[in-house]
């Protein structure tokens, strides 16, 4: 889809216009001027009921009276000034999905005009193309028939402003738009399935990325590598899968000062979590596909940044692996070695993304990192505490905790902090080893979190639980590409 921005008069012509009215036959600025054009024709339908301006309600009118364009398409607001950023996008997502089922190949909106509470037309034209893109979105890779069933003429919308909203207005679609792409490409790597998107599938997409983007560079390491840096813990996690694991470091380096320390994001990537000897339950077994969605999400967050050039470095972390059970996989009991030295008890195999993510982050202690966040679907704990609207937050140090809970904030992909006190270190008390791998019944998101910061020491550290965010179940099953949108709203805000 292509999106610009430009100053229009409700009477010049085009495939398809879109304005908003309110409830209470309140229509919008854009809606008045229609409207007298029109000879009252707007009105007419107001008072006769045909047009109530309730949240959501759209109407695709033809042959408006003494209008240029073909079709005007009526979109319901609510309440003049009672709009947040959640209703903009439902009635965001209507309009997208009336305006697919037409003709129309362009479409000029008006609903920037729509007052968002507390945001800026920045924010209004932001959240319309985020909506719009994942409306849009469809895997269809591994479909015999690809004509897709939700295909559309629509290929550009056009954003009404007025002159002095012009620069913002272009810096939005810039952001949204990088934002969108990153979005879709996490989708598509998430919803690809395990037979396919594998470790090394992983690596190639780190490799490709690399190809295709100058400030990129990539390298990855393999498994001997590995035995080499006494990665113990991931090994042994790796260890009853045939397809070996990967892990990929994406490296972008476009800061004005090149030796400023690197943002380094790590994503736990677990092309399928059987569970291991700690087999799960058969039933939607399949969803551990996106155990890997950590990963995708800062593949889709190194492809934003690439489109945008940000002047930041930033470091990309995919840790590619599989959980299996097998002849040759780790136990419960068994006690393996980290990186940095630290022993730990497996007492549940299926507790197997700290034990990758715990090596990962001993490693990027040589990038000597200006902070640490990783990115992982880590616990189902995480999803009975927050349910599937917030991902969880889990960090050592307040500001880079603050700077999140913003960027979550603002861009409306939203996190939840959870504490992270001394008291939770207990609960991994091992007789055994320095570490047991689970933490117990309770606070079951908060320990894994707990068992991380063991390894954290070295920078500052923030955890992000996205086990309920990162995937939709049901008739709606597919990935979200969350929380790409916070992270990116986060690097945005480094930008000095
Ligand atoms: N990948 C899972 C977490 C998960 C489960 C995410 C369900 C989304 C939905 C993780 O590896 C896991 O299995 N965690 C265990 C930890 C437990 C053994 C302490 C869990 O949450 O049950
Ligand atoms: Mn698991
Ligand atoms: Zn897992």
């Amino acid at each position: 889809m292509k999106f610009s921005a430009q100053h229009y008069a409700v009477n010049q012509a085009a495939d398809c216009l879109i304005v908003g009215i309110f409830e209470e036959k309140n229509l919008s600025q854009s809606a008045v001027e229609i409207n007298k054009i029109s000879d009252n024709y707007l009105l007419h339908l107001v008072e006769s009921g045909e047009l109530s301006g309730k949240l959501g309600q759209t109407t695709l009118l033809r042959n408006v009276p003494n209008l240029a364009a073909e079709r005007l398409l009526v979109v319901g607001c609510g309440k003049r000034g009672e709009l947040n950023e959640r209703q903009f996008k439902q009635l965001m997502q209507k309009t997208a999905q009336t305006l697919k089922e037409t003709q129309a190949k362009s479409a000029v909106s008006f609903l920037t005009e729509i007052p968002l509470n507390q945001r800026t037309l920045y924010w209004n034209i932001r959240f319309a193309i985020e909506t719009i893109e994942q409306d849009l979105y469809q895997f269809t890779q591994f479909k015999s028939q690809k004509t897709a069933e939700k295909s559309t003429a629509l290929s550009e919308v056009i954003f009404n402003v007025g002159a002095d909203e012009l620069a913002s207005a272009e810096q939005a679609i810039q952001h949204a738009s990088a934002i969108a792409l990153g979005v879709r490409l996490a989708k598509d790597v998430a919803n690809c399935p395990p037979n396919v998107c594998n470790p090394a599938y992983l690596a190639d997409k780190a490799l490709n990325l690399a190809e295709t983007s100058p400030l990129i560079k990539t390298t990855i390491v393999n498994e001997a590598e590995m035995e080499k840096l006494g990665m113990g813990a991931y090994l042994a996690v790796s260890r009853g899968a045939h397809n070996e694991a990967k892990l990929a470091i994406m490296e972008y380096r476009n800061a004005p000062n090149p030796n400023a320390k690197p943002i380094v994001l790590v994503g736990k990537g677990l092309t399928f979590d059987a569970g291991g000897i700690s087999l799960k339950p058969a039933a939607d077994m399949d969803e551990m596909k996106y155990d890997m969605c950590g990963a995708a999400s800062v593949y889709g967050v190194m492809n934003a940044l690439a489109q945008l050039q940000l002047p930041l470095n930033v470091i990309g972390v995919m840790a590619g692996c599989e959980n299996l059970p097998d002849g040759n996989a780790y136990r419960p009991g068994d006690i393996l070695t980290t990186m940095n030295g630290l022993t730990v008890e497996v007492l549940n195999t299926d507790a197997e993304g700290r034990l990758v993510l715990c090596d990962t982050l001993t490693y990027v202690e040589r990038f000597d990192p200006e902070l640490v966040i990783d990115i992982a679907t880590l616990t189902g704990a995480c999803v009975v505490a927050l349910g599937q609207h917030n991902s969880g937050l889990v960090s050592t140090h307040d500001d880079i905790a603050a700077a999140l809970e913003q960027a979550a904030q603002q861009s409306a992909d939203k996190a939840w902090r959870l504490p992270l006190s001394e008291e939770y270190q207990e609960q991994l008390k091992s007789n055994f080893a320095d570490l047991a791998n689970i933490g117990g019944r309770w606070g079951g998101a908060i320990t894994a979190g707990a068992f991380l910061a063991n390894f954290t020491k070295k920078y500052p550290w923030a955890h992000l639980d996205i086990a309920g965010t990162a995937w939709l179940q049901g008739a709606n099953k597919g990935a979200t590409g969350r929380p790409v949108s916070l992270l990116v709203q986060f690097l945005l805000n480094q930008v000095k």
